[in-house]
């Protein structure tokens, strides 16, 4: 009986989950996305092409491989669709190789404008979401008025929808915002029909019988620890446990048969939308971590917010998920560096903490520096042929998380990797 390993963001999002979990994908034959929807964007770059995956998991490109969207996720029919016309042109016919949980939650057009809608409501104190629908997706879940994968099979399908459609127009007459969906409801229902060439599975007993079997799973996390709805920087999170935890809630397995957790995390730190991030940078350095590292959302295009890498939040996060291996990405990027500063503590009302406290939005960063290693190290394959300032900085983390840093990534392509 085979135990299923985890690969989950730490910060928060776009630590390189895809192409991680795209590296990964060999030594699997199963890869599960457990929560999260299509405001995730994973990047996965490799034979000169580049894809950016929002709800197939990013193991889709091997073709050994079965890909399974879990009942945690939310999925839109529209987006989802797209997303396998384009795989499909660089990878041929995937339906025998991508299964979808029946109990995976819809994403309905007006859960989208719900979202949008919402948004422009709060004006300033908007969360900066992705606008595809995943909080109003969500909240009809544990609200228990939302519908499932399983039920397009039902022939009560569109009376049920329409009485949704028609609770979240009574929704949306409370705000003054002005929508069409038509054009969005048609292409929505095309593809609710097109997906119907994917098979429903009870994806729970998949999974288990897979790992019965002594089958080899792996599962995908979406967006970081630091936007998880219990955990993260509430309010501003998104509406899944992106932590491990949900790892069971997303895939219906047993805590006792989670294997290895590994954390992902980048060099430095970024974040896209609003809410705390301790380690900002608004100065140049930030932007030349954002330039350098290309830091602009693959899923919205908008431009993250880049600091310093945040030992207490990282440690935080490693707590949380029971993290036993890490894997730092986009040590490249600071390969021009001549300091390189680390938040290793923060001051709070005068008193210095080094956990990640409640009260985030009112510390300042106590930042340890480190020597840059002003070197490129896209090229390296051998963890020995690294800098020695590079060894020491990865050293230093593994000190501080006590947790071992198994694989370092040096740039985008699947190639670029150093593994342990
Ligand atoms: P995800 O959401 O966690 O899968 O991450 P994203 O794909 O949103 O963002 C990661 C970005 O960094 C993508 O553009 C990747 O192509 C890129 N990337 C991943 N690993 C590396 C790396 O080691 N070095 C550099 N320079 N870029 C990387
Ligand atoms: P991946 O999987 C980075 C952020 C949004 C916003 C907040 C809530 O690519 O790492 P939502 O649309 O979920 O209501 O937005 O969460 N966010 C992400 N940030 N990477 C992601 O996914 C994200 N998914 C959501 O920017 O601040
Ligand atoms: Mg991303």
């Amino acid at each position: 009986m085979s135990k299923l390993d985890v690969v989950l963001g730490l910060q928060w999002g776009d630590e390189g989950k895809g192409k991680v979990v795209d590296v990964l994908t060999p030594g699997y034959k199963v890869i599960a996305r457990f929560q999260g929807g299509p405001n995730a964007g994973h990047s996965l770059k490799f034979d000169g092409d580049g894809f950016v995956l929002h709800t197939v998991p990013s193991g889709i490109f091997r073709r050994d491989s079965m890909n399974i969207i879990g009942n945690g996720v939310v999925l839109d029919p529209v987006i989802l669709m797209d997303e396998i016309k384009s795989i499909e042109e660089k990878a041929g016919d995937i339906s025998g190789r991508l299964q979808i949980s029946k109990r995976t939650q819809l994403i309905l057009p007006t859960h989208r404008v719900l979202d949008a809608a919402s948004e422009a409501a709060k004006g300033k104190s908007k969360i900066g979401s992705t606008l595809k629908g995943i909080g109003p997706a969500y909240m009809d879940k544990t609200g228990r008025n939302g519908l499932r994968v399983g039920d397009l099979l039902s022939k009560d399908f569109q009376k049920k929808y329409e009485a949704l459609k028609l609770k979240h127009y009574g929704l949306l007459s409370q705000y003054d915002y002005s929508y069409d969906i038509s054009e969005y409801e048609s292409d929505w229902m095309r593809a609710v029909e097109e997906m119907k060439r994917f098979r429903f599975i009870d994806s729970e007993f998949v999974v288990n019988s897979y790992l019965d079997d002594d089958v080899p799973v792996l599962a995908e996390g979406a967006q970081g620890s630091m936007l998880d709805i219990d955990f993260g920087t509430y309010p501003f999170v998104t509406s899944s446990n992106t932590m491990a935890a949900g790892v069971c809630t997303g895939l219906g397995i047993a805590p006792s048969r989670v294997g290895k957790v590994m954390g992902i995390f980048k060099a430095y730190c970024t974040r896209v939308g609003s809410g705390p991030f301790p380690t900002e940078l608004s100065d140049e350095t930030g932007e030349r971590l954002r330039q350098t590292g290309h830091e602009f959302g693959a899923t919205t295009g908008r431009p993250r917010r880049c600091g310093w890498l945040d030992m207490p939040a990282l440690k935080y996060a490693v707590m949380s998920s029971g993290v036993n291996e890490l894997i730092m990405m986009k040590a490249d990027v600071l390969n021009d560096f001549d300091v390189i500063k680390v938040a290793t503590a923060y001051s709070i009302g005068g008193r210095i903490v080094d956990h990640f406290p409640y009260e985030c939005d009112e510390v300042t960063p106590v930042y340890t520096e480190f020597k840059g290693w002003k070197k490129d190290i896209c090229g390296v394959r051998d963890y020995d042929a690294f800098p020695q300032e590079l060894k020491d900085y990865v050293s230093f983390i593994e000190k501080e998380t006590r947790c071992p840093v198994r694989i370092i990534s040096v740039g985008p392509d699947r190639k670029e990797i150093v593994l342990r």
